[in-house]
Parts: structure tokens; sequence; C-alpha cells
């Protein structure tokens, strides 16, 4: 089993690479914002509770998402591996990913850093779109789609995401990075924690990170 956790502030770029780094190891990715997203889309109890937290900029609660989300990992296409893309969030969430995973004999093997200054990130956010059928990722500046306003890969309308407004994007960074570090120096001091420059244009930071996954893991 191999779990590689990405990291990055909001709008870093994770959500962009991890379909990437999934299909070069053969896991699937698994987002725990298209999770919560999907909960809120469906109105179902989950997505109650993580709608008040999500439309402010706020982390939802670790005991509203650390359950929900190891259940999703324990899954049978998850046996070989995954991409976390927004998991963990805060230093329990973390420890709770290592328990579960220690219980399978497993661990995490990367965690990969996406470093961009908070600073860029908000205007990163005003220009993104995702498609409304599936979330696939564009930026009006740096990843247009071929077609304005239509997704290449299956023909739905972009949008812009509820919590991209620039008042939730402030609130999103003063609230989430400081738990993010925390996250981030808890993989270092298990000697996993790979950071790459997520400033650089979308291809080279793939690059970077398909380098560290191959380095790292011993990807033929
Ligand atoms: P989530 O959906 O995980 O949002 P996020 O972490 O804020 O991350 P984003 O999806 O906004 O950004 P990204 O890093 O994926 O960047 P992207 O690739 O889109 O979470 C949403 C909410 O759910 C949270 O706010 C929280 O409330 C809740 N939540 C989720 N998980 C939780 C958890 N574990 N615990 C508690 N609460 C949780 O890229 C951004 C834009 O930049 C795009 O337009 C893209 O095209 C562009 N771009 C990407 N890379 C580059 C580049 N190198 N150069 C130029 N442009 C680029």
């Amino acid at each position: 089993m191999t779990v590689v956790v990405l990291l990055g502030a909001p709008g870093a770029g994770k959500g962009t690479q991890a379909p990437i780094l999934a299909e070069h190891l053969g896991v699937p990715v698994l987002a725990s914002g298209n999770l919560l997203r999907a909960a809120v889309s469906a109105r179902t109890a989950l997505g109650a509770v993580a709608d008040r937290y999500m439309s402010r900029g706020q982390l939802v609660p670790d005991e509203t998402i650390v359950d929900i989300f190891l259940e999703r990992l324990a899954a049978d296409d998850a046996t070989g591996g995954a991409i976390l893309d927004g998991f963990p969030r805060t230093r329990g969430q973390a420890r709770a990913l290592d328990r579960a995973l220690a219980a399978r004999g497993s661990r995490v093997d990367l965690a990969l850093h996406i470093d961009v200054p908070e600073e860029l990130l908000v205007a990163r956010m005003a220009s993104r779109r995702i498609c409304a059928a599936n979330g696939h990722v564009y930026n009006i500046a740096s990843n247009p789609p071929l077609v304005a306003g239509v997704c290449d890969l299956d023909g739905s309308a972009l949008i812009q995401r509820e919590d991209d407004s620039e008042e939730t994007v402030r609130a999103r960074m003063a609230q989430q990075i400081p738990p993010l570090m925390d996250v981030v120096d808890h993989y270092r001091a298990n000697g996993v924690l790979r950071s790459v420059d997520g400033l650089r244009p979308i291809d080279e930071v793939t690059a970077g990170l398909l380098a560290a996954t191959d380095r790292e893991l011993g990807v033929a």
C-alpha cells in the first residue's frame, strides 16, 4: 500500500496535481474537499454540518471529518494506496491517520508540500473555475479551457466555487495556514516531507512532484 499526502495552502495546486500523481502511481485520489462538497450537494446530515464551516472558510471539526475520511480510505479501491488531497489538515487528523494506517501495517510513505506564498494565492483563487460535473480545475489566467466556459474533459459548464469569494479566501488563509504548518512539521519530524516550489508553471510543479515521488518511493 502506497500512501502519499499532498499538502498545500488553499489554492496551492493540490487538486490540479493530485490526478497526475494518482495516474503515475496507479492509485485513486481521495479529496476531502470533494467528499464534503458532495455531501453538501446531496443535503446529507454531514453536508449540513460541513456547509456551516466551509462557507465561512473554516476547517470542519476533526470529529466531523476524520471517521468519514478514514472510512473512505478503507474502501476496496484504495487497498493499493491513495493520494490524499486535503487530509490531514490538522495535527489531530495526522495522528488519527497514522494510527489507522499502523493498524493496517502501513504508514504515510511520502508527504509532498506544494509551497506557495500566501499573498499570491488570493489572486489565483479569483481566477479559478471548476467544472460543474466533476470538479476538474481550470484557471482563466494560468490554465484556461480550450473553449471558454466549457470543461475540456466532460463538456460541463465551468463555475466559480462558492468559497472562492475574496472574503472567504482571506478567511481560509488566516484560519487554515497555521494548522497546515503543524501538519508540515509533523511529517518533517517523521522524515517523509518533501517540498516543491509551487510558484513555477503547472507543468514544472508536476515535474518536481513526480521526480520527488520517483526518488523517494523508488518508482521505476
Ligand atoms: P478543499 O477543497 O480541500 O480546498 P483547499 O484546500 O482550500 O484547496 P483548494 O481546492 O482551494 O486549492 P488546491 O490546492 O486544490 O488548488 P487548485 O489545484 O484548485 O477544501 C474546501 C473546504 O473544505 C475547506 O476550506 C474546509 O472548510 C473543508 N475541508 C476540506 N478538507 C478538510 C479537512 N481535512 N479538515 C477540515 N476541513 C476540511 O489550484 C488553484 C487555482 O490555481 C486553479 O485555478 C489552478 O488552475 C491554478 N493553479 C494551480 N497550480 C498553478 C500554478 N503552478 N501556477 C499557476 N496557477 C496554478
